[in-house]
């Protein structure tokens, strides 16, 4: 299969020192990326601004900076995928102006005005055509029952529910506690695991999920994995 993956923060910058940002820090995402160029895919991956070295094997890789930054590249590479893997914790907003200079501290305002950045999963949904979409929900609470809400309002096939306020998950560390939700599907709750782990797990229920929909990928309706990888110098794609 062909994933793209999107990982880490956005930055959102009110003039050309400062920005509003998130904690995460790509690891989820890059983890995802790896197990899946592991698992014998070609993937794509657009990241935020983090301090990871990129997985090898990759088959491109776009450092971008804001959301609507992220939103282009992914735009870009959307035709090019089966499948949407958004780890990305993409800002939900912006500042509504960006000064082109410092601004200094007497002329700053108190309160700062935003505007709400596009959700990139709702705007590409509408060129998702047989894709898979996969969606990351970090919460804090009712956990569960917000991931399934976001599950059925982006139209995913799939989310990765996790609770940043347990030990051992969420930003910053290496293990993660997750549960998977896909519509009529009983949700799979995984121990706490490495995020390398939470990733070979990620792809393999990917690979599931492309399986059923097999008819909708003609020429890729297996995974990778499962079949005879083509040499480099074979593929014939360049993204
Ligand atoms: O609504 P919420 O931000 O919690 O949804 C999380 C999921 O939506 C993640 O997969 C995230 O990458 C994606 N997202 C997005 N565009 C945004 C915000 C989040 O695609 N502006």
């Amino acid at each position: 299969m062909r994933i793209l993956v999107s990982a880490g923060p956005t930055r959102e910058f009110l003039d050309p020192v400062r920005f509003l940002s998130n904690r995460s820090t790509g690891r989820m995402g890059f983890a995802v990326a790896a197990a899946a160029v592991a698992a014998g895919h070609e993937v794509a991956l657009v990241a935020g601004p983090v301090e990871l070295a990129p997985p090898a094997g990759l088959a491109a890789l776009d450092r971008v900076v804001s959301a609507r930054d992220m939103l282009a590249a992914l735009r870009r590479r959307l035709a090019w995928c089966d499948a949407l893997v958004m780890t990305a914790a993409v800002a939900d907003f912006r500042p509504a102006r960006r000064a082109p200079r410092k601004v200094h501290k007497g002329a700053m305002p108190e309160a700062l005005r935003l505007v709400r950045n596009p959700d990139i999963l709702a705007t590409l949904r509408t060129r998702k055509g047989g894709r898979l979409f996969v969606g990351f929900a970090a919460e804090t609470d009712d956990v569960l029952a917000s991931a399934a809400a976001k599950l059925a309002r982006k139209g995913l096939d799939l989310i990765v529910a996790n609770d940043v306020t347990k030990p051992g998950a969420g930003f910053g560390v290496e293990t993660n506690v997750v549960t998977f939700l896909a519509p009529g599907a009983a949700p799979e709750a995984l121990p706490l695991l490495p995020k390398a782990e939470v990733a070979r797990r990620l792809v393999a229920r990917i690979e599931a999920l492309a399986a059923r929909k097999g008819a909708r990928f003609p020429s890729r309706a297996v995974p990778a994995r499962m079949r005879a990888l083509p040499k480099r110098s074979e593929r014939s794609h360049t993204p």
